[in-house]
């Protein structure tokens, strides 16, 4: 057993943060011998509990659940900030070409050694992710997390079709593999594998009938796609399945909506869509510097609230431009004010942090597992160093209250805030 204290941050059933400004978080084995939360609260309440258990005091810092990225492209690390005029021709000038490279192995090696770095450097410790159409993409990212027992999910990307040469696959070689792969890495570890159609436009219907197949086969294997993002990408989803209600229906139709189903972007939305995602029990992956970035639009926080259905926050890197949950929070808060009709805050900071912590560990299924601190969930966490910047410094002391605190960190915070990221 080990424990730490510090500042604590973690979340309550109903989505508010409990805070401890003097906390101990202690951390040893469950009955299966995995290293999880054994207690959490003051530290001057638990702290005689423990007698004898190493504590590693950390004054001034901030102890919080690792972030969890609902929606991230391991293969377009070097794709951030490639502008275009939408998504269609960013995806055919930059990000087709680019993944095309990642048919050689020891490419998507050094790179998957990149991006995990990247995510644990800025204090994402469990993430949904994209790999490319190769399944080679798929064992160096999975072989790589596995080395550093990160919890990860990802999948190989089916694209049969509308994909130029080098990322195309072929039909049934792309269901053969995908089975092989969830074979391999399904439930190794902390590993998750995650059925993965691009978006429908660049999926036959035979391939979407397939997937659709194997996520009846393997229930609790994730499933991820994109719907709803850009207006053309709608347009285009729509004349090639004119016989589903909806661009989101089509994946209803092919048997990809259920619980582990994770649905990026999810903008254009009516409200028979917002109720297909919640009676399905589907999540939106919410990705904001995306959005902004290629000009898709604002997710309507609202409608979802309206409908409840369950969404998180995600990177969506490369199209996202940073790897940084502050980021993404802070483009979160900018989108909420977009589409706010009602007065008060659009998005409280305890609401954003939830929605990038244990709200996308909800949206994978994973609640209790990971995204919080409270006692039988996974001990991955950040140490956050609230005096990382000369302003942060100023803003943090002059912090009357945690909303303050909390909105100070996502409005000024980056990877200097990251101090330490925590691994069970
Ligand atoms: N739709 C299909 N592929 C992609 C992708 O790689 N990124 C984004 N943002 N949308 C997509
Ligand atoms: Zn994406």
């Amino acid at each position: 057993m080990k424990a730490y204290r510090a500042a604590i941050l973690r979340f309550a059933d109903d989505h508010r943060a409990q805070y401890e400004a003097d906390g101990l978080l202690v951390v040893g084995p469950d009955a299966a011998g995995r290293p999880v939360v054994r207690a959490v609260g003051a530290y001057d309440a638990l702290a005689p509990n423990y007698p004898g258990v190493a504590i590693e005091h950390l004054p001034g810092r901030l102890i919080a659940p690792g972030f969890v990225d609902l929606h991230i492209h391991f293969p377009q690390t070097d794709v951030i900030g490639s502008p275009a005029e939408g998504l269609l021709p960013w995806l055919e000038n930059y990000t087709f070409p680019h993944e095309s490279r990642f048919a050689d192995a020891a490419y998507a090696a050094e790179v998957a050694t990149v991006f995990l770095d990247e995510l644990l450097r800025h204090g994402v410790t469990t993430a949904l992710t994209f790999c490319t159409s190769h399944p080679a993409s798929v064992d160096a990212l999975m072989a790589a997390s596995q080395a550093r027992g990160m919890r990860l999910i990802a999948g190989k990307v089916l694209q049969d079709r509308h994909s130029p040469d080098g990322v195309r696959d072929q039909t049934e070689q792309s269901l053969a593999d995908t089975e092989a792969l969830i074979g391999r890495w399904h439930g190794q570890g902390r590993l998750g594998y995650a059925i993965t159609p691009r978006f429908a436009p660049s999926c036959s219907e035979a391939q979407l009938r397939g997937a659709g197949a194997l996520a009846a086969k393997y229930p609790d294997v994730w499933i991820q796609s994109h719907v709803a993002e850009n207006k053309d990408e709608i347009r285009w989803a729509r004349e090639l399945f004119p016989q589903s209600r909806s661009y989101l229906s089509i994946y209803d139709d092919f048997g990809l909506m259920r619980e582990r189903a994770v649905y990026a972007h999810c903008i254009h939305f009516d409200d028979d869509d917002r109720a297909l995602m919640r009676s399905t029990g589907a999540a939106a992956a919410v990705s904001p510097t995306s959005n902004l970035f290629l000009g898709s639009g604002f997710f309507d926080y609202e409608g979802a609230d309206r409908i409840g259905f369950k969404y998180g926050l995600a990177s969506d890197v490369g199209g996202g431009t940073s790897f940084s949950p502050f980021h993404t929070m802070l483009a979160a808060y900018h989108v909420g004010r977009e589409g706010q009709t009602k007065p008060g805050l659009s998005l409280s900071p305890q609401a954003l942090w939830w929605q990038h912590t244990a709200g996308a560990a909800q949206a994978l299924g994973l609640d209790g597992v990971v995204g919080n601190l409270q006692p039988g969930c996974e001990a991955d966490f950040v140490v956050l160093d609230p005096q990382a910047t000369p302003l942060l410094a100023r803003k943090t002391a002059q912090a009357g209250n945690l909303d303050e605190l909390l909105f100070a960190l996502i409005v000024l915070g980056d990877d200097r805030v990251v101090e330490k990221t925590v691994i069970s």
